[in-house]
């Protein structure tokens, strides 16, 4: 399978914005700078060898919601100097990071789609996916380091966020952790890492504030875990053609995510076959489709969206900090969005 213009699972369509901005000059001031932020990696994605080019710009190319680099340049809004190229960097460095970490995700998740396209192991092999997302990282690190040492420093830190959330995502809790607060750990480490720096980099680029820069890293971190949250619900409740993935990947390599917790959590007798499920090798069709039907429909589902709904707005209060005015608007209203997201 693959992507085609206007396809909705390749989201990254012109003038389409990840963050709902309501404000119109806002709006075309961020579209008109993830245009350059859009150059710039089509820039920063090239190697000496054509395929390794080729290898790397096959998921650049698919699609995807620029998020993180999105993020970058609505964060830097609450700096004096939202345009400084430093900006535009950082915005690469993170969707480059987050870029690398797909190839790699997709080769442990065993995913044959992602941004509505084949997934690089299955358009190449896992060697080729590794080593791109391998190149990817190394080209991010390029990056930062002309951004000078604490900008090393917090990607390194972000990197090994992300690297262990991804590690303990395979390694289940002991017998003496609490099962939800060892997910979150992995949720916080694998996504809420990068989001938060995304947010970290933009104001501290700009020039904001320390407690403005304080302020929105902490709010990246709460909405990017939230983010994370819905994008597993989605994983159950939402269809290929809205998310670009295969629906129910997560129950099939047995990662646990909030509603099998929940799940499984249940005493209800109703629910001993579903608890059976998920305790047993969902490999096979029959069982994988007999488990996504049962959970689809229980309550766990909601139990689910209200914990991600209680974390937005956890997150929105972090942003107390900042002035008010249509950055701050649009910072509330992604973190809302992310609640409710569909895709
Ligand atoms: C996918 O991230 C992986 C998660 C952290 C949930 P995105 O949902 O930002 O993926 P793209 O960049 O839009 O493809
Ligand atoms: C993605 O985790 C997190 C990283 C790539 C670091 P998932 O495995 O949950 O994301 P999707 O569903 O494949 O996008
Ligand atoms: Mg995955
Ligand atoms: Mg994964």
């Amino acid at each position: 399978m693959t992507s085609s213009p206007g396809d909705p699972a390749t989201p990254a369509e012109p003038g389409k914005l990840a963050l709902p901005v309501v404000d119109e000059a806002l709006a075309t001031r961020l579209r008109s700078r993830l245009a350059v932020v859009e150059d710039a990696l089509h820039r920063h994605t090239a190697s000496r060898a054509p395929y390794v080019t080729e290898a790397a710009r096959h998921l650049l190319d698919a699609g995807g919601k620029r998020f993180r680099p999105l993020l970058v340049l609505l964060a830097a809004e609450t700096g004096p100097r939202p345009e400084a190229d430093e900006v535009v960097t950082a915005a690469c460095i993170v969707e480059i990071t987050h870029l690398g970490s797909l190839y790699h995700d997709d080769v442990m998740d065993e995913a044959a789609l992602r941004r509505g396209a084949d997934s690089a192991n299955s358009r190449f092999d896992n060697l080729v996916a590794i080593l791109t997302g391998d190149f990817l990282f190394a080209k991010s690190s390029e990056l930062t380091a002309t951004l000078g040492p604490e900008a090393v420093r917090i990607q390194a830190e972000t990197f090994t966020r992300l690297v262990e959330g991804q590690i303990l995502e395979t390694v289940e809790p002991g017998p003496d952790d609490d099962p939800l607060a060892h997910h979150l750990e992995v949720v916080a480490g694998k996504t809420g890492s990068l989001i938060a720096t995304s947010a970290r980099y933009g104001a501290m680029f700009a020039g904001a504030p320390a407690e403005v820069v304080e302020a929105l890293t902490a709010y990246g971190e709460l909405v990017g875990t939230a983010f994370q949250l819905s994008d597993d619900i989605l994983d159950i409740a939402s269809e290929s053609e809205e998310s670009g993935k295969t629906p129910g990947t997560d129950l099939r390599e047995g990662v646990p995510t909030l509603p099998v917790l929940y799940a499984r959590a249940s005493t209800d007798p109703a629910d001993a076959r579903l608890r059976e499920l998920l305790a047993a090798d969902l490999t096979d069709d029959a069982l994988h489709t007999e488990a996504l039907d049962l959970l689809r429909k229980h309550p766990a589902m909601d139990e689910a969206r209200s914990f991600v709904v209680a974390r937005a707005r956890e997150a929105k209060r972090r942003l107390e900090a900042l002035p008010h005015g249509p950055v701050r608007d649009a910072l509330e209203a992604f973190a809302d969005g992310v609640a409710t997201r569909t895709a």
